[in-house]
């Protein structure tokens, strides 16, 4: 029989969870604005807000901070996070920075202006918030296979090659900032997309001229979907996929927070010298000195060891299993959820599992609060008020997904914690007909409003 796949890891250390009520949740969310990063860690009983920052990190990332060289110039930890890089990524050139949204910061400092365009393949919110705070466009060049939630297809991230050559040769390549292109593609249910793909995204910048940079927050888990999913890699390592991968980009974005798994960190890989200068005068203003840029030697020393492990294709094969395992659960009870599985997440359909709700009304988010009262986890919304208003309009944007997703934290979580997830959907899943109202806006940021939204039920 074929062995079912196990965490390569045992638990050293561990950290209790608080279970609490309905009753104490539902007063909990009510004075939280029915927002849930409003809510204080210990009202949540799984956090599966997000896969970022909320890892485990290793007896050996926390030994490696131990030796977490202080000096503001010339760390060792920098030369140590140097050379994983440049084994891992191939780039040269990097600058430390705080966090990923940091280093689309800097990058698009250099590279974005008024009027521009940025194509790409659904951009994160942070991506786009950058861009178009800088009165740029992000230019969404996404697949359509990929708002079909229910379409098998082995790399639903992909950019739609044709919709991408179209923005280019319609364009002045003086109006194209850059390309950027997310691996997984985290906003259509952190689905990969092919090396072929990638070398299809590289001709078009050849051709036309302009710069193709890579988002590489979640690179390692993109690398095994490669591996195992696309004709010619299944011998290939997980570092000669990714290696390849970052082959075809002049550079890349990267939160650490995700496949590197450190709790803090993020860097910027250039191919090209001159950029790499230019980008670091403004790294030294936003950031901190080269050799730094937002992170302590600490840091920089767990996020270089982190890179290893991240890449280890045992480590990666747990990962990728755990997720299908509790969409696997969620299926069996009949919920509509994404497939197939993305790499961190299971994302649920939201517009699916509550027609009656509409999208005024924010569908995901009254169910991802409703998954909250019943069982006290803590997923996102990301929908209708994910998506924002239009910056010039300022009308609501609708999109074609609304998706309450289920983020899992790397090497935090047992399977255990995934049936009892699964669960407490099913039996939100089984009282679905009972919910019949969404949410008002009581108050709104005017960016990226869904961190701080206020809410009250119609
Ligand atoms: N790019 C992608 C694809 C991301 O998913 C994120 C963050 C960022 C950039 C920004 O990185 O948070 O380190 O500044 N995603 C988190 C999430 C927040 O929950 O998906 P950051």
């Amino acid at each position: 029989m074929e062995l079912p796949f196990t965490e390569p890891f045992k638990i050293k250390m561990v950290e209790s969870i608080n279970k609490s009520t309905i009753e104490e949740r539902e007063q909990w969310i009510k004075d939280a604005s029915f927002n849930l990063f409003n809510l204080k860690s210990e009202q949540v009983f799984i956090d599966f807000l997000t896969d970022s920052g909320t890892g485990a990190m290793s007896d050996r990332q926390w030994s490696a901070m131990m030796l977490g060289d202080e000096s503001y110039a010339g760390a060792s930890s920098y030369y140590n996070l140097k050379k994983a890089i440049n084994e891992i990524t191939g780039f040269s050139y990097f600058l430390p920075v705080h966090q990923g949204r940091a280093a689309e910061n800097v990058l698009f400092s250099v590279l974005v202006k008024e009027g521009d365009l940025v194509p790409g393949n659904s951009h994160f919110d942070t991506t786009k918030g950058h861009i178009e705070f800088r009165k740029a466009e992000a230019v969404d060049c996404t697949a359509d296979i990929a708002s079909d939630t229910s379409a098998i297809h082995p790399f639903k991230g992909n950019v739609d090659l044709d919709k991408l050559e179209n923005v280019l040769r319609s364009n002045v390549k003086e109006k194209i900032s850059l390309i950027i292109v997310t691996i997984t593609n985290n906003t259509v249910g952190g689905q990969p997309v092919s090396m072929e793909n990638l070398k299809g995204v590289r001709k078009l910048a050849d051709k036309y001229g302009v710069l193709f940079f890579i988002d590489s927050a979640r690179f390692a888990e993109n690398a095994w979907f490669i591996k195992t999913r696309e004709e010619g890699y299944a011998e290939k390592t997980i570092k000669e996929i990714a290696g390849e991968m970052f082959s075809y980009a002049d550079g890349m974005t990267m939160s650490s927070k995700k496949d590197a798994i450190v709790n803090i960190g993020g860097f910027i890989g250039f191919r090209d010298e001159e950029l790499f200068h230019k980008a670091s005068v403004y790294n030294i203003i936003y950031e901190g000195f080269l050799t730094y840029g937002g992170m302590s030697g600490r840091d920089m020393n767990a996020l270089a060891q982190g890179l290893y492990e991240g890449t280890d294709p045992e480590y990666l094969r747990s990962r990728i299993g755990q997720i299908e395992y509790l969409g696997t659960r969620m299926k069996e009870y009949g919920i509509p959820v994404l497939e197939p599985f993305g790499g961190h997440a299971v994302f649920i359909d939201a517009g699916k599992f509550l027609p009656q709700i509409p999208m005024e009304e924010f569908p995901a988010q009254v169910l991802a609060v409703e998954l909250y009262i019943e069982g006290g986890i803590r997923g996102a919304e990301i929908g209708t008020l994910m998506a924002d208003r239009d910056p010039i309009t300022r009308e609501n944007r609708f999109p074609s997904r609304e998706f309450v997703r289920l983020a899992v934290p790397r090497r935090v979580y047992t399977n255990s914690h995934m049936d009892y997830v699964a669960a407490v959907v099913k039996n939100v899943f089984d009282r679905k007909a009972g919910i019949k109202k969404g949410f008002r806006i009581k108050k709104e940021a005017p960016i990226m409003r869904h961190f701080t939204v206020e809410l009250e039920r119609l």
